[in-house]
C-alpha cells in the first residue's frame, strides 16, 4: 500500500501526480510550455525554468485539490534527479525537498528514463527478461532489464537522439516545434519517394541519427538551390520510413538475441504511430506500449518508477541534488 506525490520538470513540463498503490492515478496535472518555446522553434532553457518557478505551486495545489488528499496522508515525495535541463530539475527538485521536509516524508530521486519505462506499468504488468525501446527527445537506446529495476544498456545513439531529429526534421520542413508529431501525421499522407540512407545499418545495437537528418537537410537545400519543390509529406513518409526501419529492426534482432518475454517502448516517440503500427506488426513477441496520455514527459510515470523505488526503500536524503546527465544503469536495484 502506498501513496505517493511526484514532481517531473525535467524540461518543458511541469507536473504532478499522486499514484495510489500500483496504477490507481488520483491526478497527473501537466503545465506545458510548449506553446511559448514554439516562438523560439524549441525549448529555451532559461525560460523553461522561469517558467516552471511561475507555477509549481499552482499545479502542486491542483494536483492535491483533483486527488483530494491531504499531504499528510502522502508515504513520499517523488522527483526526476535527472537526466534533463539542470535549471529546470532545480525546480522540480526544490519543491520536493521543501514538501519532504516541511511534511516529514521520505524523498525518492528517480531517473527520467526509468519513469518512461514504468509509465507502461500503470496499465499493465512488465513481464521479465524485457527489452526496453527507449525513444524520446534526448535518448534513443536499447536496454535489458533482466529482472524489476535491472537496467542494462545494450545500446545506444552514438549522436542524435530520435525525437532531436524529427524536430530538426520538423523545423527544416517549416513545422511548429515540436516536429515529432507533426511529421508522423504527415508521414500517413504521404508516400516514401525520397532516397535516404539506412543510417548506421549494422548488428551492433547502437543508433545513429545525425546522417540522416543532414541528408534531409542537404534534400532541401538542394532542392532549393535549383528551385524544386519539395513534397513535404513524402519527404516526411520517406525520413519517417527509414528511422523506423533501423529503429523495429535492431529492436527486434537485440529481443531475439536476449531471448526476452516483452518489448517495451518507451519515451515522447512512442506516442508514432508508424512506430507503434510497424513494431506491433513485425515483433514475434508481445510489445507494451503507453498509453498515448503517458508517452510525453508526465509526473505519473516518476511516480509508477517510484512506486518500485518505495516498496524497495531505495530513499533519498535531503542533500539530494539533480543530475543533469547521468547513467540509467546507476539506478539498478540489488545489483
Ligand atoms: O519524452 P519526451 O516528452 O521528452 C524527452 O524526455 O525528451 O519526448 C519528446 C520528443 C520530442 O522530440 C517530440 O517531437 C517527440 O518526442 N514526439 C514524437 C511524437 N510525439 C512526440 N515523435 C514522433 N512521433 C510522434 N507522434
Ligand atoms: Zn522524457
Amino acid at each position: 500500500m502506498s501513496l505517493i506525490l511526484a514532481i517531473e520538470s525535467s524540461c518543458d513540463e511541469m507536473s504532478v501526480a499522486i499514484l495510489k498503490d500500483k496504477r490507481e492515478l488520483l491526478c497527473n496535472v501537466v503545465a506545458s510550455q510548449i506553446d511559448t518555446h514554439r516562438l523560439f522553434g524549441g525549448v529555451v532553457p532559461e525560460i523553461a525554468s522561469r517558467m516552471h518557478v511561475e507555477c509549481v505551486s499552482t499545479v502542486l495545489k491542483t494536483a492535491l485539490q483533483q486527488a483530494q488528499i491531504d499531504m499528510k496522508d502522502i508515504d513520499a515525495i517523488a522527483v526526476t534527479k535527472g537526466p534533463g535541463l539542470v535549471g529546470s530539475l532545480h525546480v522540480g527538485m526544490q519543491a520536493a525537498k521543501t514538501l519532504a521536509l516541511t511534511y516529514h516524508k521520505p524523498l525518492i530521486g528517480v531517473h527520467h528514463i526509468a519513469g518512461h519505462i514504468y509509465a507502461n506499468e500503470l496499465v499493465e504488468d512488465i513481464e521479465y527478461p524485457c527489452l526496453c525501446l527507449v525513444v524520446s527527445g534526448g535518448h534513443s537506446e536499447l536496454v535489458y532489464m533482466k529482472k524489476e529495476f535491472s537496467f542494462e544498456v545494450i545500446g545506444q545513439t552514438l549522436d542524435d537522439a530520435i525525437g532531436e531529429a524529427y524536430d530538426k526534421v520538423g523545423r527544416v520542413l517549416h513545422l511548429p516545434y515540436p516536429g515529432g508529431p507533426v511529421i508522423d501525421k504527415m508521414a500517413k499522407e504521404g508516400t516514401h519517394s525520397y532516397p535516404l540512407p539506412l543510417p548506421l545499418n549494422d548488428d551492433s545495437y547502437h543508433f545513429s541519427f545525425s546522417g540522416l537528418k543532414s541528408a534531409v537537410i542537404n534534400l532541401c537545400h538542394n532542392a532549393q538551390q535549383r528551385k524544386e519543390t519539395i513534397i513535404p509529406e513524402d519527404l516526411a513518409c520517406s525520413f519517417q520510413t527509414v528511422a523506423l526501419e533501423v529503429l523495429v529492426s535492431k529492436t527486434i534482432k537485440a529481443a531475439n538475441d536476449y531471448q526476452v518475454k516483452q518489448i517495451i517502448v518507451a519515451g515522447g516517440v512512442s506516442a508514432n504511430s508508424g512506430l507503434r503500427k510497424k513494431l506491433t506488426e513485425e515483433s514475434p513477441i508481445k510489445v507494451l506500449f503507453p498509453p498515448m496520455k503517458y508517452c510525453t514527459d508526465n509526473a505519473a510515470m516518476i511516480a509508477s518508477a517510484a512506486r518500485v523505488m518505495y516498496e524497495n526503500q531505495c530513499f533519498s536524503t535531503l542533500d539530494l541534488s539533480v543530475k543533469p546527465t547521468y547513467d540509467l544503469e546507476e539506478e539498478s536495484i540489488g545489483e
